[in-house]
C-alpha cells in the first residue's frame, strides 16, 4: 500500500511515495517559474502547479513501478499565504500572488488602522504582513476591483491541488492560520476580519485538522492520472507545519530550523500561546495543537543569489570549498534581498555586505554569507527564549542542511547542538505521514514520528567560535536599525532611478 505527500513548494513540487511502514519507495520533483513583474511582486500560475503536480505523480509511479490501484491516501505540503481566486466557473482569475509578494504595505496598515495592535492579536492572533493573504484580497479589492467582484472561491495553493483532484474546496487549520482570516486560538474564521475584508465564509474553504480526511480523488481525476481504486484526499498542511511532522517537531521543545529558500525556526507547542508584540507567527500546527514561528524571507535563496548570480560559472561547491577554507573576517552580510518578516516585518529592508577592505576575498564573502542567514535566524530563536518556549533540541533541515559547514555555522552562532536527522525530506514526507494518519494506516502523527525520524548526529558547537559569534551577532543585530533610514529612502527614490 502506497502513501503520497504532494509537496508544493515554490520553484518546484515534489512527490513522495512511502510504504506503510513508513519506508521511502522513491520521489520526483517538477520545476516551475516564479515571476516577479515587478519589484517586490512575485506570482505564479496555478495550472503551472496542476500540470507539474499532474505529470509528476504520472512519472514516480512509472519510474517506481507503483501498481495503479495501491494508492491509499494522499496528502499535502504546501507553499503558505499565496491568494488563488476562482470564478463562477472554477477558473482561475488572476495569476496567485506569493508569500515571498510584498505590495500589500498599505492594506497591512489599513488593516492594523482599523483593529489597533491588540484586537488583531485577539481576532486571528497575528500582525497583519505583507505577505499574508487577506492583506492580498485588500488589495484585488483596492486595484483589480474587476477581479475581486468576480470572486466565488479563494484558495490557498495546495488547496488549488486539492481541488483539481477532488473538486472540493477545503483547506487545513495550519495553513489556514496564515491566511489572516483564522482565530487562530479557536480553529475557525474570524467573522470581525471576514466582516473587514468584505468577504463571506462561503468563498473561503471548508476547514479540516491536517490528518482529517477531506475527499476522495474523483474519477476524472483518476483517469487522468492513470490511477485506480478508491484514494482518500487528507487535508494536509502549510509546508512549515509539514516540515515540522518530516522532522519530528511535535513535542514541546523540539525546535526546526528549515534553510529552505525561506529560513523558519519553528517550536511546537501544546498550548496557544502569543508574544505580546507578535513578532513571530502564532499558527495552529497539523497535529490538533500549535507552534511559534520565526520566518526569513531569504535564506538559502542568498546563497543560490550569490553562486547563481553574482558568481555565475562557480558552482556551489567551489564556493563553499573556499568559504570552508576562510576565517570569519568581520565582514557581516545582511539577508534582506526580499525584505525581511521576523524579527522587522519590512519590505523595504535590503541585503548588504559590511566591512569590505582590499584584503576581502571571494571565501570570506561566501562564509558572510552563510553567517548572515545563520544570525537571522537566531533573532528567532532569541524571541523563543524570550517568551519562555523551551528549546531542548534543534533539528535542522532543508536544502541548505546538505551542506556540513553551514551547520557547523548554525552550531556556532546558536551556541547550541544541532541534531541531524535520518530523513531530509521535510515537508513532503510530513505530508505523506499525515496522508497515512488520515487513513487510518498509521495510529497517530507521534506514533508514526517517533517510529519513522531517529535523530542520527549531534554536532556541537566549537566554544571559541560561540564567543567570537556572540560579538559579532551584536554588531549585526545593530545593523538594521542603523541602516534604517537608508532603506526607507532607497525605497523611495529607486522608481525614479533611469
Ligand atoms: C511561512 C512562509 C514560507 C512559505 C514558503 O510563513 O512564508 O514557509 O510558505 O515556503
Amino acid at each position: 500500500m502506497i502513501l503520497l505527500g504532494i509537496d508544493l513548494g515554490t520553484s518546484s513540487v515534489k512527490i513522495l511515495a512511502i510504504d506503510e511502514r513508513g519506508n521511502i519507495i522513491g520521489d520526483v520533483s517538477k520545476d516551475y517559474p516564479v515571476n516577479y513583474p515587478r519589484d517586490n511582486w512575485a506570482e505564479q500560475n496555478p495550472e503551472d502547479w496542476w500540470i507539474n503536480t499532474r505529470e509528476g505523480i504520472k512519472e514516480l509511479t512509472q519510474k517506481f513501478s507503483i501498481a495503479s490501484n495501491s494508492i491509499r491516501a494522499v496528502s499535502f505540503s504546501g507553499q503558505m499565504h499565496g491568494l488563488v481566486a476562482l470564478d463562477g466557473n472554477n477558473e482561475v482569475l488572476t495569476p496567485a500572488i506569493l508569500w515571498c509578494d510584498q505590495r500589500t504595505y498599505e492594506e497591512c496598515e489599513d488593516i492594523t488602522n482599523f483593529f489597533g495592535k491588540e484586537k488583531l492579536t485577539q481576532y486571528v492572533g497575528n500582525k497583519a504582513l505583507t505577505g499574508f493573504t487577506a492583506p492580498k484580497i485588500l488589495w484585488l479589492k483596492k486595484n483589480k476591483r474587476d477581479v475581486f467582484d468576480k470572486i466565488k472561491h479563494i484558495l490557498l495553493p495546495k488547496d488549488y491541488i486539492r481541488f483539481k483532484l477532488t473538486g472540493d474546496f477545503a483547506t487545513d487549520v495550519s495553513d489556514a492560520s496564515g491566511m489572516l482570516l483564522l482565530d487562530v486560538k479557536n480553529r475557525s474564521w474570524s467573522k470581525e476580519m471576514l466582516e473587514f475584508i468584505g468577504i463571506k465564509e462561503s468563498v473561503l474553504p471548508v476547514l479540516y485538522e491536517s490528518y482529517e480526511v477531506t475527499g476522495k480523488v474523483t474519477e476524472e481525476a483518476k483517469r487522468e492520472l492513470g490511477l485506480k481504486g478508491e484514494i482518500l484526499v487528507i487535508a494536509g498542511a502549510g509546508d512549515q507545519a509539514a516540515g515540522a511532522i518530516g522532522t519530528g517537531a511535535v513535542e514541546d521543545g523540539i525546535v526546526s530550523v528549515n534553510l529552505g529558500t525561506s529560513g523558519v525556526v519553528f517550536a511546537a507547542h501544546d498550548e496557544f500561546a502569543v508574544d505580546r508584540e507578535n513578532r513571530l507567527h502564532a499558527f495552529c500546527h497539523a497535529n490538533g495543537k500549535y507552534h511559534s514561528m520565526g520566518v526569513m524571507l531569504s535564506a538559502a535563496s542568498c546563497l543560490k543569489w550569490w553562486v547563481e548570480e553574482v558568481n555565475r560559472g562557480m558552482t556551489f561547491d567551489q564556493l563553499l570549498e573556499e568559504a570552508k577554507g576562510s576565517q570569519s573576517s568581520g565582514v557581516v552580510f545582511l539577508p534582506y534581498l526580499f525584505g525581511e518578516r521576523t524579527p522587522y516585518s519590512d519590505p523595504d529592508a535590503r541585503g548588504c555586505f559590511i566591512g569590505l577592505s582590499i584584503n576581502t576575498t571571494r571565501g570570506e564573502m561566501t562564509r558572510a554569507v552563510l553567517e548572515g542567514v545563520a544570525f537571522g535566524l537566531k533573532d528567532s530563536l532569541e524571541i523563543l527564549k524570550d517568551i519562555n518556549i523551551p528549546i531542548k533540541e534543534i533539528r535542522v533541515i532543508g536544502g541548505g542542511a546538505k551542506s556540513p559547514l553551514w551547520k557547523q555555522i548554525l552550531a556556532d552562532v546558536f551556541g547550541a547542538i544541532i541534531a541531524e536527522i535520518n530523513t531530509t525530506q521535510g515537508g513532503a514526507l510530513g505530508a505523506a505521514i499525515l496522508a497515512g494518519v488520515g487513513a487510518g494506516v498509521f495510529q497517530s502523527i507521534n506514533v508514526a514520528c517517533s517510529n519513522i525520524i531517529k535523530v542520527t548526529n549531534h554536532i556541537e558547537s566549537n566554544r571559541k567560535n560561540v564567543e567570537c559569534y556572540k560579538r559579532i551577532y551584536k554588531l549585526y543585530s545593530k545593523l538594521y536599525h542603523s541602516l534604517y533610514d537608508w532603506f526607507k529612502a532607497s525605497a523611495k527614490v529607486k522608481d525614479e532611478v533611469v
